[in-house]
C-alpha cells in the first residue's frame, strides 16, 4: 500500500511518500519546507503568515512527489489537528480535494500520533505496550499505547509545554525563535550545577507536568543580575541549569510511569525529542530498568509528513478511519 501524507499544522509544510507491507514499511519521498525564517522576524509563529506560505509551497512540492493523476498512491493521509486552524485548513483541502478527485480513501491523523509513530520508521519497530513521551512546542504529555489506534492519555502539561518554555527563556536571552535549539547550544558549554531552578510537580505522584512556574524562576534569576545579561558564562549556566530541571523532571516523571505500568518500550516524541541531553538522559534510564528506548532521527523529531503517513498506514491497516472526503473539517485542539 502507497500513502501520500500531507502536514500543515504550524511552520513546516510537508509532504510524504510510505510504501508499505505489513511491518516492513519504506518512506520513499519526505519533503520538509521549513518557514523559520519567516516567523523568526516575529519571534514567534503567525498563524495566517504560516498558512499564506503553506499555500504557496504546497502545490509545487506536491508536482515533485506524486503523479497528477494520483497513479500508484492509494491512500490520503492528512494532519486535521491538533495545530494553527489556518495552517491545518491548507493541507485538510488540498488532502480532500485529492481524495475526491482519485477516488482514493482520505485518513484524518493527529498530529500527536505522528509524532509517536515517527519511532515505526526505524527497522525495529518499538514493541506494545509503548510509554510515549510527547514533548513539542505545544504539547507535553505521556501516553500509554496499548495496540496500534489506542492511545490512553497519562497525564499533561497544566500551562506551558516543555518546547514552549525552552521558546519563552530563549526569548529573555533575546535569542530568536525557535529558542529550544538556541538554549541547548548555550547549554553546552555551561554548568548545570550553578543554579538550582524548581523541579516542577515532581512531588505529585501522577504523570502531571508545569513549566511555567520554572520559566518565571529563570526571569527572576535574570532579572537579579541584570548586569550579567550578556556574560556569556552568566547565559550558559542558566541555560544549562534551566534545561537541567526540564530533562530531569521529564525523565523521572517518564521513568515513574514506566515503573508502574511496565511498558515493554518507551518511545521519545515531538520536536524536543531533539536535545541531546533528553535523548541521552532518557535512553540511560530506560537501559537501567531494562526497557529500551526508541528515538526518532533528528529529521523525524521536528515537524514531518513522513510520521504522519506511518500513523496514516496502521490506520488504514487497521480497517477503519477512512471518512468522507467532502466533509472532513480541521480540529485545532484534537487530542490523542
Ligand atoms: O514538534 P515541533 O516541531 O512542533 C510542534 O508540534 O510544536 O516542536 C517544536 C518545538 C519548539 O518549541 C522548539 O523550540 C523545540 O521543539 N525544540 C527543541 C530543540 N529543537 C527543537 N527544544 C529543546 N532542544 C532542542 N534541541
Ligand atoms: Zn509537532
Amino acid at each position: 500500500m502507497r500513502i501520500l501524507a500531507i502536514e500543515t499544522s504550524c511552520d513546516e509544510t510537508a509532504i510524504a511518500i510510505l510504501q508499505g507491507t505489513g511491518n516492513d514499511i519504506a518512506i520513499e519521498v519526505s519533503l520538509v519546507r521549513s518557514q523559520i525564517d519567516i516567523h523568526a522576524a516575529y519571534g514567534g509563529v503567525i498563524p495566517e503568515v504560516a498558512a499564506r506560505e503553506h499555500l504557496e509551497m504546497i502545490s509545487s512540492m506536491l508536482a515533485r512527489t506524486a503523479r497528477a493523476d494520483g497513479e500508484g498512491i492509494d491512500a490520503i493521509a492528512v494532519t486535521a489537528g491538533p495545530g494553527l486552524a489556518p495552517a491545518l485548513r491548507v493541507g485538510v483541502e488540498v488532502a480532500k480535494t485529492l481524495a475526491w478527485a482519485w477516488k482514493k480513501p482520505l485518513i484524518p491523523v493527529c498530529h500527536l500520533e505522528g509524532h509517536i509513530y515517527a519511532s515505526w520508521i526505524s527497522s525495529k519497530p518499538p514493541q506494545f505496550p509503548v510509554l510515549a513521551l510527547i514533548v513539542s512546542g505545544g504539547h507535553t504529555e505521556l501516553v500509554l499505547m496499548h495496540d496500534h489506534g489506542n492511545f490512553e492519555r497519562l497525564g499533561e502539561t497544566l500551562d506551558d509545554a516543555a518546547g514552549e518554555a525552552f521558546d519563552k527563556v530563549a526569548k529573555m536571552f533575546g535569542l530568536p525563535y525557535p529558542g529550544g535549539p538556541a538554549i541547548a547550544a548555550l547549554a553546552e558549554r555551561g554548568d548545570s550545577k550553578v543554579f538550582h531552578f524548581p523541579r516542577p510537580m515532581l512531588d505529585r505522584d501522577d504523570a502531571m507536568f508545569s513549566f511555567s512556574g520554572l520559566k518565571t524562576a529563570v526571569l527572576y534569576e535574570l532579572r537579579k543580575n541584570d548586569a550579567r545579561i550578556h556574560d556569556e558564562t552568566f547565559r550558559s549556566n542558566i541555560a544549562a541549569s534551566f534545561q537541567e530541571a526540564i530533562v530531569e523532571t521529564l525523565v523521572e516523571k517518564t521513568m515513574r510511569a514506566a515503573g508502574k505500568l511496565a511498558p515493554k518500550s518507551i518511545v521519545l516524541a515531538g520536536g524536543v525529542a531533539a536535545n541531546t541531553v533528553l535523548r541521552d538522559r532518557l535512553k540511560e534510564a530506560g537501559e537501567h530498568r531494562g526497557i529500551p528506548v526508541y528515538v526518532p532521527a533528528l529529521q523525524h523529531t521536528l515537524d514531518n509528513a513522513a510520521m504522519i503517513a506511518v500513523a496514516g498506514y496502521y490506520r488504514a491497516q487497521h480497517g477503519e478511519n477512512a471518512v468522507d472526503p467532502l466533509t472532513l473539517v480541521v480540529n485545532p485542539n484534537q487530542d490523542i
